[in-house]
């Protein structure tokens, strides 16, 4: 069996954020929200990998290189605009040479990997097997309908009126039917060739499509606060490493993992919480479900449920930071030079909010 992950398309809903980064390498306790995906498939015996690329290409590479540190191999695909699930899969068709192969939407989480659908698959040989999982909001999702008998009548991508609610969980796991599927249909109503499209044309061909409705979490960290959910399941499993060092007075209170090359200086950090290598803490409080990255320098200043990525420097703060996303090298200082105003400098697209 292969893979399949695809990391192309436009991260709309994480801007500013994306403007500079990949989605799919945006840090959930502190490891790129793709890894979790390669590693989800290198523990379900998967080690040949294609990973679709678009406009962040080259940053996708740089994260990822040849898959060696995980034991995989990695080929990256280019796809010349994001013009749809299917699209990317029919241009993986060379690549799977006819093997079955699980695809993985390089922007979706799932606790407790996706080893058990793998399995499920080769057990009982359906020409594709996919996940479903209740949710909420189903309009903003791939929707099946099933009968009483659990087999699917129908898909349908983001309906209106969705007939259900549950949705397509962005793993699938496909024969090399598939291939068939994505060459018969046409582009949808917003331009792309949908996989909801190409599986309901294997399932009105008669292909053996079986869903598989899943009760664990799974995310599709497309907005801040699914980032931030994100981040609170992930940091729920780790567990309490300290490769740095405590100086003064310091209290570490819960699982909290400290980097390489750390120094925490006066400081209470309160877990579940990460903290990268080379960071520069002092007198500081970092409240739990916070990931803070490599080489941050925090002093005077409280954090707590938030994302922080590399290189930022929060310094002599008031109040304290919470439930935000912060980009790499981002400075958040206070000035006491008159007049006493904020002074920002935002890319575009930010979001501010400021209680006095
Ligand atoms: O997350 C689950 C949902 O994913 C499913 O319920 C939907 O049926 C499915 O269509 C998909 O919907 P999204 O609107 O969330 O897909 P999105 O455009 O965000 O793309 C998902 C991932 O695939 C993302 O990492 C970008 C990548 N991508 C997307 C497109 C359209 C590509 O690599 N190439 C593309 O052409």
């Amino acid at each position: 069996m292969k893979g399949l992950i695809l990391s192309g398309g436009k991260g709309t809903r994480l801007r500013p954020i994306t403007h500079t980064a990949a989605k799919q390498l945006v840090p959930v306790a502190n490891k790129p929200i793709l890894y979790y995906a390669i590693e989800a498939m290198k523990e379900a015996g998967i080690v040949e990998i294609a990973i679709i690329i678009g406009e962040t290409g080259r940053e996708v590479r740089e994260a990822v290189g040849d898959g060696s540190r995980w034991g995989v191999s990695i080929t990256y695909i280019e796809q010349e605009a994001p013009l749809g699930l299917a699209h990317a899969v029919k241009i993986s068709e060379g690549f799977m040479q006819e093997e079955p192969f699980v695809m993985y939407l390089g922007d979706n989480l799932i606790r407790g990997g996706i080893f058990g659908f793998v399995e499920q698959f080769e057990r009982e040989k359906p020409d594709s097997l996919i996940l479903l999982s209740k949710v909420q909001t189903p309009e903003q999702f791939g929707v099946a309908e099933l009968g009483e008998d659990g087999v699917i009548i129908a898909l349908e991508e983001k309906p209106q009126h969705p007939k259900s609610d549950l949705a397509l969980v962005g793993v699938y796991l496909f024969t090399k039917e598939i291939f068939k599927a994505v060459n018969a249909i046409a582009p949808s109503k917003r331009g792309e060739l949908e996989i909801t499209d190409a599986i309901q044309y294997m399932i009105d061909q008669k292909k053996q499509v079986r869903p598989h409705v899943i009760t664990g979490w799974w995310k599709d960290t497309g907005k801040l606060s699914d980032m931030l959910e994100a981040n609170r399941i992930m940091l729920d499993d780790i567990e309490s490493e300290n490769l740095g060092r405590l100086e003064g007075n310091c209290e570490i209170q819960g699982r909290v993992v400290i980097g390489r090359d750390t120094v925490l200086d006066n400081c209470t950090v309160r877990g579940p919480a990460i903290i990268g290598d080379g960071c520069r803490l002092t007198d500081a409080f970092v409240g739990p479900y916070t990931s803070i990255g490599n080489f941050a320098r925090i002093s005077q200043a409280e954090i707590e449920h938030s994302i922080i990525l590399a290189g930022c420097s929060i310094l002599d703060l008031n109040g304290r930071i919470v439930d935000s996303l912060l980009g790499k090298n981002v400075e958040v200082t206070r000035q006491n030079t008159r007049p006493r105003a904020y002074r920002l400098m935002l890319g575009d697209n930010s979001q501010i909010s400021v209680t006095n």
